[in-house]
């Protein structure tokens, strides 16, 4: 029997999931989060995004390892989730190249375990988050979800679409529900301090030069992050009558890197000074999502525009004192 319990959110300390937290604990839902405060950026900016989310205060912050079995079977059991929105993970593109291994052990081994303990407490069902960067160098534009993406590019994206691929044969066997959603590069408020755009504004408007790999061209189809936290709460909504199911949560409007940098010098009301370098391997030309499936099935929408997204993420930047 399903418990009633609390929704797990895993990776609750981070970018995603300190936004979805604080909107599950909006909606006056129970949530317990977890998270082992991965050292790839500094732990003070987490404790932040979870002190600002209501971790620790409104919620529980369990920090642990989804890679310790021992760790999760205890939380498992204290908690019994009624669902698991699972989002803790090894998240940079670049760095995968030279980690692989350590990208495999956290994002595949940890989803391993999470399904596990998961279908172990009757959880009643699983959101995993994937990414855009399973479609690779996809000739086709948007991406669909039924498009074949045996051809990644990065062990990044090869370690989200084996969690694709283990979700599929874990629905097989045990018929527990799992969402799987592909996120299209995300950014807003808390974005992590690795993605391009929270460095560009940091330095733009510090007069630092900022490096632009590749001739400007390579486009990313970019999501503000209060969209995707729709998506995702639709989507934990919906899973049960789905099984398996993959979406993507993209915005389908790419916007290219010249014009993604000329549109933050508007916004920090100063111009860059580019170092050009070349394009990096396991970096993808374009993203674009379809998201005809997840505004049919999801009743998904994005609304926020790039501009206006920007606005919002240098205003909190200028908050913090940047
Ligand atoms: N931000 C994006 O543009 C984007 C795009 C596609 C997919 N995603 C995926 O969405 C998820 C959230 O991304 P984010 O941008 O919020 O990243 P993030 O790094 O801010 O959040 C991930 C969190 O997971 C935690 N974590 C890492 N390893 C862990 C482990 N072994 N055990 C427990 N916790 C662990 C980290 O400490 C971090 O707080 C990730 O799975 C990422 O791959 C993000």
């Amino acid at each position: 029997m399903p418990s009633d319990g609390p929704i797990l959110v895993t990776g609750a300390a981070g970018f995603i999931g300190s936004h979805l937290t604080a909107a599950l604990l909006a909606r006056g839902i129970t949530v317990v989060g977890l998270d082992n405060f991965d050292p790839y950026y500094d732990r003070s900016i987490k404790q932040r995004n979870a002190r600002e989310a209501g971790l620790g205060s409104v919620a529980p912050l369990i920090e642990a390892d989804i890679t310790d079995d021992a760790a999760l079977r205890c939380v498992f059991d204290q908690y019994k989730p009624s669902g698991v929105i699972h989002l803790a993970g090894k998240a940079g593109v670049r760095p995968s190249i030279s980690d692989p291994a350590g990208y495999m052990h956290t994002n595949v081994t940890g989803t391993a375990r999470i399904l596990a303990h998961a279908h172990r407490v009757a959880s009643s069902r699983v959101v995993v988050a994937s990414s855009s960067s399973v479609y690779g160098n996809c000739k086709v534009s948007p991406f669909s979800e039924d498009l074949d993406v045996s051809t990644p590019i990065s062990p990044y994206a090869a370690s989200k679409r084996a969690c694709e691929l283990l979700a599929h044969a874990h629905v097989h066997l045990t018929k527990q529900p799992v969402a799987l959603l592909r996120f299209f590069t995300v950014f807003g408020p808390r974005q992590r301090p690795d993605l391009a755009i929270s460095g560009f504004m940091q330095r733009i408007s510090q007069g630092h030069p900022i490096a632009m790999f590749g001739d400007g061209t390579t486009a990313r189809d970019y999501t503000y992050v209060d969209d995707i936290v729709q998506g995702i709460l639709n989507a934990y909504d919906r899973a049960p009558a789905h099984g398996y199911r993959i979406w993507n949560l993209g915005n389908n409007k790419p916007v290219s890197l010249r014009d993604m940098i000329a549109a933050i010098e508007q916004v920090v009301g100063r111009a860059a000074q580019i170092d050009h370098k070349p394009m990096q391997p396991g970096d993808v030309e374009l993203t674009c999502a379809d998201i005809s499936r997840s505004t049919r099935e999801l009743a998904y929408q994005p609304r926020t525009s790039f501009h206006e997204g920007l606005a919002r993420q240098w205003s909190w930047m200028r908050s913090l004192g940047n």
